[in-house]
């Protein structure tokens, strides 16, 4: 009997659980000997500026077919050749390789729709039996024709539609979204490459623009969230014209604070186990302080930003610590007194503020131990350590 082999193309960019979920079910129909997953090179039908070099995505393949459980092989006969990459060029090379084989190409439904305007239709129809998923019960008509067509068109066509539910996941909707939507399409290994390898995201080794801030938490925060930003800003600039700081870090720290606030626990969990950060008993039971550990690792180990005042500010905002920088007071202060916040001990923080930063640390510690004890809550070692430091500012 002729070894069986399923071939799976695309650009890979990055692949994703609709990749895996459709690979599988071809694999279940098709019940081949071997599976070859094939990312391309240089595409020829799109020029993508946001293509990651190919060894990122051969990567990514390998690391989404070990998290899936796809015993399959992912060849570079593609990525490692210097010509454009056709599908009639490689299955050619790929009939040298396996003289013997029997190839089945499989595709979405758009790619077999269009498949006689791809270069040479009739030397990828002679090589290999070409199967096409069919998402919905209203493509059936749609494949059918396009199954006759070919069959008229082209001697020896073999082809077949294969059922697959739909599983909606795109590529480009996981580069442009949000750490939630890569959490949730992208398998585990695969989020954490991306993430270490700052993956589909501009990076800011060399600064970054208040613009720039605000351009990078406005897809990732709710707009009252987003507003609170821009409130802490301008407290913090008020704070900072008064008490002294750097300017530009003061701004850049507040309006970055609360990047990973609206994102998913779930998510943050994962990002802080890529990071290597342990977290401590206090903090694995307080989800709201999360966010200034996973919005610091976020900062540095995704977006590359360097300055470790910044990231400590971020680090600190919520739980403050024992001796802080003058930019972690700024950013901790104008966190808790902005003009959009509303709640019973803020007056007093607020007339605190007016005397000394210190003052108001110790304020606002006392008053946040008092009520996380009173309602029975954990208090992180931070608050502690914040109250107890600041202590000798009670006067
Ligand atoms: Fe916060
Ligand atoms: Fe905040």
């Amino acid at each position: 009997m002729k070894e069986k082999i399923l071939i799976y193309g695309g650009t890979f960019n990055p692949v994703h659980i609709g990749h895996t979920h459709i690979l599988k079910c071809f694999k279940e129909a098709i019940n081949p000997q071997r599976i070859l997953v094939i990312p391309t090179g240089d595409p020829p039908h799109k020029a993508s500026p946001d293509l990651v070099p190919a060894y990122h995505r051969i990567n990514m393949l390998k690391l989404s077919l070990m998290d899936e459980g796809i015993d399959a092989e992912v060849s570079t006969i593609e990525t490692e050749s210097s010509e454009k990459s056709y599908t009639a060029v490689t299955l050619t090379k790929l009939k040298e390789i396996y003289p013997d084989a029997e190839f089945y190409l499989c595709m979405g439904e758009d790619m077999f729709l269009t498949i006689h305007k791809w270069y040479k239709p009739e030397v990828i129809l002679s090589l290999a039996t070409v199967c096409a998923a069919k998402r919905s019960s209203e493509a059936q008509e749609r494949l059918n024709n396009q199954l006759d067509y070919l069959k008229s068109h082209f001697e020896n066509f073999k082809g077949m539609i294969v059922n697959i539910p739909y599983l909606e996941a795109s590529s480009t909707e996981i580069r442009e979204g949000t750490p939630d939507k890569k959490a949730r399409l992208l398998t585990k290994s695969v989020f954490k490459y991306i993430f270490e390898n700052s993956l589909y995201t501009k990076t800011f080794e060399k600064g970054i623009s208040a613009e720039e801030c605000k351009a990078l938490i406005k897809p990732l925060l709710k707009e009252k969230r987003y507003n609170h930003s821009l409130a802490v800003a301008k407290k913090a600039l008020e704070l900072q014209a008064k008490y002294g700081g750097d300017k530009n870090k003061t701004e850049i720290a507040a309006l970055l604070h609360d990047i990973m606030k609206d994102t998913s626990i779930e998510t943050q969990l994962k990002i802080i186990e890529f990071s290597a950060i342990m977290l401590s008993v206090s903090e694995k039971l307080s989800p709201q302080v999360l966010h200034q550990i996973s919005g610091a690792a976020y900062l540095k180990n995704y977006l590359k930003i360097e300055d470790a005042e910044i990231i400590n500010a971020v680090r600190n905002h919520t739980t403050g610590r024992g001796s802080m920088t003058q930019l972690e007071k700024l950013v901790f202060i104008a966190d808790a007194i902005s003009e959009d916040r509303n709640y019973p001990s803020l007056q007093s923080i607020r007339e605190a503020s007016e005397i000394s930063l210190e003052k108001a640390l110790f304020v606002n510690t006392r008053s946040i131990i008092k009520d996380f004890s009173e309602k029975a809550l954990p208090i992180v070692e931070g608050t502690l350590d914040t109250y107890n430091y600041y202590l000798k500012f009670k006067e």
